[in-house]
């Protein structure tokens, strides 16, 4: 019975000694292992007398679970201990000064491109999307320009192969949205994109630049509601009290065509150099769909009608925020794409 209590002793003195996981475990085997003290005691009880054997047994099996519980514990204490180590060895000081992250910022023409989709998806117009590369079909032929004809001189165009080109107008979109609609109406959407032409670059001309082009077309639509849509557009873009002025011009594809004047937003009219004196800024093309634009697309242009308006996106940003030249949009130098972080 002594030794019992003997082995018991020792081994919760071993346990209390061990001062890492590993210690404990060693102390685990040599205790409760299958070779160990405990299991050793537990052979000897056969060669004990009948009556001694109950006491000894119930003996050994207290021990054992003693012996088990203090592991367990001493395990759970040096856990502990090796997190409280561990914390201590990787603290973080959350007070000390990180490394700069270089974020980027919304470019000025996305900017631009969201304010005018924000505002149109809020009049209940559908955003719509097209190919950059694109069928002269869809850029010319559908939009009222033949092969030949001379209104194909108006916009120089980067032909991949003579079917296929660099779309030179978000028009195109604008027609293969009439073609998918197959003559239903109603249909009001604006066509947001790049678009490609062959100028040389200057201060006011790039090779690619950015358009949004708008479309409805139902029963019953009008110059007025084209009129009362860009004054509306012209308030929300360059602020409340803008005019809209209609100069007769020419498009293929719109009959009647006009250019569209906003009254000068940086002198309300009255005349400064950026409107040079005439207090209006040209901003975009516009006009009622050219009924063979309608009918080529299967529409019966006797029972719908509908107006289409093409804004330059460069153009619009450079107003709003006073920017001279429209190359600054392309060569992403960071000091002129900060000026529009929204988050600085
Ligand atoms: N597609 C014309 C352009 O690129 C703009 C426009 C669009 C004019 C829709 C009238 C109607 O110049």
């Amino acid at each position: 019975m002594d030794k019992v209590l003997d082995v018991q002793a020792e081994a919760l003195q071993a346990i209390a000694d061990a001062e890492s996981l590993q210690a404990l475990q060693d102390v685990r085997i040599q205790y409760l292992g299958r070779k160990g003290s405990i299991q050793a005691l537990m052979s000897e009880m056969k060669s004990l007398p009948k009556e001694e054997k109950p006491a000894f047994g119930q003996k050994v099996n207290v021990c054992k679970q003693v012996v088990t519980e203090a592991l367990e514990k001493r395990q759970a204490e040096l856990n502990e201990l090796a997190l409280v180590s561990r914390m201590e060895e990787e603290k973080i000081d959350i007070t000390l000064r990180g490394n700069d992250l270089h974020l980027g910022t919304t470019h000025p023409l996305i900017m631009i491109q969201q304010e005018i989709e924000d505002l149109f998806i809020g009049m209940g117009y559908k955003i719509a999307e097209g190919p950059e590369v694109e069928q002269d079909f869809y850029n010319f032929e559908l939009a009222n320009i033949p092969k030949d004809h001379p209104a194909r001189d108006m916009q120089d165009t980067f032909y991949i192969d003579p079917n296929t080109l660099l779309r030179t107008h978000t028009t195109a979109m604008q027609m293969r949205e009439l073609e998918k609609a197959k003559g239903k109406t109603p249909i009001k959407l604006i066509c947001p994109g790049k678009v490609y032409r062959r100028d040389d670059d200057d201060a006011t001309h790039s090779h690619q630049f950015m358009q949004c082009e708008g479309l409805v077309v139902g029963e019953h639509i009008t110059l007025g509601d084209l009129k009362g849509t860009l004054e509306f557009m012209a308030n929300k873009m360059f602020g409340e009290g803008r005019k809209i002025r209609f100069r007769p011009s020419y498009f293929p594809f719109t009959e009647p065509s006009v250019e569209v004047d906003v009254s000068c937003p940086f002198c309300n009219g009255k005349g400064c150099s950026v409107c040079k004196g005439s207090g209006w800024i040209e901003i975009l093309g516009a006009g009622m769909v050219h009924p063979h634009v309608l009918e080529m697309n299967g529409f019966d242009s006797e029972k719908c009608s509908g107006f289409a308006f093409g804004i330059g996106l460069e153009r619009v940003a450079m107003l709003k925020y006073g920017i001279d030249d429209i190359r600054n949009f392309y060569i992403n130098d960071t000091r002129f794409l900060k000026m529009f972080d929204r988050f600085d």
